[in-house]
């Protein structure tokens, strides 16, 4: 029988899922299964990676089973991934030596401190693109190597490995330990010139090298799976925001991608050549195709967005599912005066603070649970605006228009939210699954499924835009009230 599909697993940081994939990028079936989120003491955000690891399993056989598809008609498998999530297993039982410690946990923010010491937060800013934060890999790997007893001395020896989920899949699918240019940038160990483990960063955070996967591009046959993919190429691999770079076929310097899930994640296509940021962005790894010249792009990382939709929903009941935000916020005209800063686990770019926790400002009796509900919408979209802003003032590109996927894209109303803060044209792709679409689309170039990236932009078709409808002044004044809200959360942890 002939290989007829593309097969991408999407390991993220609430659930993971399959999605398979045919020839002209329209999904056929998906596999979708929750897992835990432990959270152990304020701050700290941890998940069970034999757990993921189990589910994967499960929604790979479902995907295939709901499509009525045989392993034996899958071209390749992707991997795309929630990034800097760090897991340290033993290289002989497979077994995690910890929980793996998730991408939003604060729990590094003493040692960050201790990291800056007297250079300060871009102390390793020209060799890795990235200010010193307890978001990275490379400072959680330092904390499970400190704290938990007996892991340095174990990963001494050499019976410890490392990796970002990516990595952790890949081994479990195929026995090789290797991760893609992608997430390696968000380790803050990998020189972004040289695409390999920076020795003067692994001196300064004191990780054993010897527990670090081999680097490889993010299009490239790994190995053959084995167990119940058997045989089918692990082809390739990209953190989920740079899969849905590719997904959106962002292929030329310019192009941005705006991707709404539990965080919202801006990328921009700055071309083979990295652009360092200085206005608080990420200087990031786009994808790399096989032996063609890496891709580089800026990025502004929001960590909560969606997630305070589901924090109104779970922890304060306001909602019961996060479908009904759009309905609560369209039951009033405006915000009444009320602002939510979700900062949550600090704050991400542009302004990098750990020391910012969430506000809610401009309380009066008049705010109802509508103007709530729209406060939280407009989070996500002035969010937004302040990582638009500082990439326009990095790259010197006037953004025109706005390519959004994700879950969030399904409301409408925060659709045009958006198009109204950043005075551009927000457009949806019909399949809005880009994250797996760009892992699909990685693999498939890698066993030839599709030819070359041109093959792939005449799958990019629009299904709905939203255009500007915000007087300016309006949008001026929302905008100084949103700074004034930000103002108020900064140095809130001493
Ligand atoms: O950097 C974190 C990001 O990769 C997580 O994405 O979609 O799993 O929340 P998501």
């Amino acid at each position: 029988m002939t290989s007829q599909y593309i097969a991408a697993i999407d390991q993220g940081t609430t659930s993971s899922r399959c999605i398979i994939f045919d020839h002209e990028g329209r999904i056929v079936s998906v596999g979708q299964r929750e897992h835990r989120q432990i959270f152990p003491q304020p701050g700290w955000v941890e998940h069970d990676a034999s757990e993921i690891w189990d589910n994967v399993k499960i929604v790979v056989e479902e995907a295939l089973d709901k499509g009525n598809i045989t392993r034996e008609q899958l071209a390749a498998v992707g991997i795309t991934n929630q990034r800097e999530t760090t897991v340290v297993w033993d290289r002989e039982t497979g077994e995690p030596v910890h929980n793996a410690i998730v991408w939003q946990d604060t729990r590094t923010d003493d040692l960050i401190h201790e990291l800056a010491g007297v250079v300060g937060q871009e102390r390793f800013r020209e060799r890795c693109g990235l200010p010193l934060a307890t978001y990275f890999s490379g400072p959680k790997l330092r904390w499970l190597l400190d704290q938990v007893p007996g892991v340095r001395e174990r990963a001494e020896r050499g019976e410890l490995l490392f990796g970002t989920m990516d990595t952790w899949i890949i081994w479990k699918l195929t026995g090789r330990h290797v991760t893609d240019v992608t997430n390696a940038s968000r380790t803050m160990l990998m020189n972004l010139r040289t695409l390999d483990w920076d020795p003067f960063i692994l001196d300064a955070m004191n990780v054993p090298r010897s527990m670090l996967p081999e680097i490889a591009s993010s299009a490239e046959v790994y190995g053959e799976a084995h167990e119940f993919l058997k045989g089918v190429p692990v082809a390739s691999a990209l953190g989920d925001q740079h899969a849905a770079l590719f997904g959106q076929t962002c292929f030329d310097p310019g192009d941005v991608k705006g991707t709404y899930g539990t965080g919202t994640f801006l990328v921009l296509n700055t071309g083979t050549e990295p652009v360092m940021s200085s206005n608080g962005l990420l200087t990031t790894l786009g994808y790399k195709i096989g032996d063609q010249d890496a891709v580089y792009a800026l990025e502004g990382s929001i960590a909560v967005t969606g997630s305070l939709v589901q924090w109104i929903r779970d922890n304060l009941g306001l909602i019961s599912s996060a479908a009904e935000i759009e309905t609560l916020a369209r039951t009033v005209e405006d915000n009444g005066g009320c602002y939510i800063v979700p900062a949550f686990s600090g704050l991400f770019a542009p302004h990098w603070r750990s020391d910012a926790r969430g506000v809610i400002s401009g309380l009066t009796g008049y705010v109802n649970k509508g103007h709530i509900a729209r406060a939280v919408l407009e989070a996500s979209a002035w969010q937004t605006r302040e990582v638009v802003d500082a990439m326009r003032q990095d790259s010197g590109v006037d953004l025109s228009s706005l390519r959004v996927d994700g879950g969030m894209t399904a409301d409408n109303l925060l659709m045009q939210i958006l198009a109204d803060v950043l005075d551009v044209e927000v457009v949806r792709p019909m399949v809005a699954e880009t994250t797996c679409l760009g892992a699909a689309y990685a693999a498939g170039l890698a066993v030839g499924y599709w030819p070359n990236i041109d093959s792939l932009r005449a799958n990019w078709h629009k299904a709905a835009e939203w255009a500007p409808k915000m007087e300016p002044e309006v949008r001026d004044r929302e905008y100084h009230n949103w700074n004034k809200a930000v103002q108020r959360t900064l140095g809130w942890v001493e």
